[in-house]
């Protein structure tokens, strides 16, 4: 999507559609002239109030666009970021309902950045979808905005914002494509392929034999039933080369969770092409960290699998070794997420010499029970990681809420046969015990887990989500590698 500024309402170029927002009350939020007299009907009848969400079109003559469309922002006094980027996304699926290809918004000066993020963000549709009426019948995208109001000097946090989006689309293809085509070998192409581009991005991956080499017994436990091989993925950026700072976020890239022996049931094995959100986030925020440039060090690290049944599958009962040497009794197959991540992370603390480590993972159904899907448990026995992450949280909307981290709990974990179990008995705190396992595999790095089982994959798609895959995590992670950058 390309945009062009305009600085007065009189300069702005040919469109499709005007977006006029309007505060509750029907007072304009921005400067609108002579238009005012063009739309004075529709707030004089009452017809259009300027409440949150509100729509009205109004046809007119002798404009640069055909239509106008008014948006209503809410009240003046209640407006946040969010709402504000809701509210511009509102207009842009709007727009899309309509075909239309290119629209000028006027932008509230008080505004800009939130407005154009929710623009940006709504303008996304998953390229493959398929079926024949979307053939005939295809979503069409806005091509080109023009921002009313907006100066030059706004240009450069435009472009950085459209950097981050492209990182946030890059994170819901990967979530939205089919399960068959996303595979592990393709999550480690597409970190390989991200290193072609750039000398500052290195990818390093370890396939399955690798895998045997070192020892990460719990990857190849869980790959055991699927008929892909399992990966490692690395993707370093170093953006500051001087500084001993590396942050280390691992992402769960489980390509397909079936449960495994401890099988789904079908409903709730529908969304699991969804269970590798975690890598597309931190991939996703490792792209643009290095396309920004960034001053921080950062790596990816994906330990990434399908969760498959078959004759080979990994058994309820047995012992796998993990890559720290730490025993595990399977108790529940469908608690994978916590073995790979296991070894990735116990790799990652021996070898990357991480300064913080933050995995994000689609990990349990519990915290979704607990939260909701639209809040992420934040765990982390680590204040100042926490208060980091909840800051850049506020800032970009992707909300998280920190659980404790409840070390008593830990007994539930004990085994008789081995040194743990993968899942404590019962369904109560089940996303703190997972935290609990995982904690055994982090040694002492500053370590924080986001459980985002809720956000990453909608029930249906919502504001600026325009698709199930949202893309969560990678517009934290930027505001996070931000707010550590030197
Ligand atoms: N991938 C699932 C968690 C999940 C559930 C993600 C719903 C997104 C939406 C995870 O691997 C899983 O199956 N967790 C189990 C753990 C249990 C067996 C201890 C769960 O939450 O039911
Ligand atoms: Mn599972
Ligand atoms: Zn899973």
């Amino acid at each position: 999507m390309k945009h062009r500024l305009f600085s007065d309402l009189e300069k702005r170029g040919e469109s499709d559609l005007l977006v006029l927002p309007f505060w509750e009350g029907g007072k304009e939020a921005a400067s609108i002239g002579a238009l005012k007299g063009k739309v004075a009907a529709a707030l004089k009848t009452g017809d259009f109030k300027g409440k949150k969400g509100e729509l009205m079109v109004v046809y007119w003559e002798g404009e640069k666009e055909p239509r106008a469309l008014l948006l209503g922002l809410g009240k003046a006094g209640d407006a946040t970021p969010e709402s504000m980027r809701r509210a511009a996304a509102s207009a842009v699926r709007w727009a899309q309902g309509k075909k239309v290809k290119s629209a000028n918004f006027i932008v509230p000066k008080t505004a800009v950045e939130a407005f154009f993020e929710g623009i940006l963000l709504a303008n996304y549709a998953f390229a493959e979808l398929k079926g024949t009426s979307l053939k005939e019948n295809p979503m069409v995208l806005l091509d080109s905005v023009g921002l009313v109001g907006v100066e030059k000097s706004d240009e450069s946090v435009l472009e950085k914002l459209t950097t981050i989006g492209e990182g946030v689309f890059f994170a819901r293809d990967l979530v939205n494509g089919n399960a068959d085509d996303i595979t592990p070998k393709k999550l480690a192409e597409t970190a390989q392929a991200l290193a072609k581009r750039s000398s500052r991005l290195k990818a390093t991956i370890f396939d399955k034999k690798k895998l045997e080499q070192e020892g990460m017994g719990l990857i190849l436990a869980v790959n055991r039933g699927s008929s892909t091989d399992p990966y490692l993925i690395q993707l370093a950026y170093h953006g500051d080369p001087k500084s001993k700072e590396h942050i280390v976020l691992v992402g769960k890239g489980i390509t397909y969770d079936t449960g495994g022996l401890s099988l789904k049931p079908t409903d709730n094995m529908m969304t699991m092409k969804c269970d590798m959100s975690g890598a597309a986030a931190v991939l996703g925020a490792v792209r643009v960290a290095e396309a920004l440039g960034l001053k921080v060090n950062v790596t990816a690290v994906v330990p990434s699998t399908e969760n498959s049944i078959d004759g080979k599958s990994y058994k309820l009962g047995d012992v796998y070794r993990a890559y720290n040497g730490k025993t595990v009794e399977i108790n529940n197959t469908d608690a994978e997420g916590r073995l790979i991540l296991a070894d990735a992370m116990s790799y990652a603390a021996k070898h990357l010499k991480p300064t913080c480590m933050i995995d994000i993972a689609t990990l349990t159904g519990s915290v979704v029970i607990g939260l909701g899907e639209e809040i992420a448990g934040l765990f982390s026995p680590n204040d100042r990681l926490a208060k980091d992450l909840l800051e850049a949280s506020e800032k970009t909307a992707e909300l998280l809420w920190r659980l404790p981290v409840h070390g008593d709990y830990r007994d539930s974990l004990k085994s008789d046969i081995a040194d743990l179990l993968n899942t404590g008995p019962g369904r109560d705190a089940g996303a703190i015990k997972a935290t609990l396992f995982l904690q055994e595999f982090v040694g002492d790095v500053p370590w924080a887990h986001i459980d985002a089982a809720g956000p990453c994959f909608l029930t249906k798609p919502k504001h600026y989500h325009t698709t199930k895959a949202t893309g969560y995590g990678v517009r934290l992670f930027i505001q996070f590698l931000e707010q550590r950058s030197s």
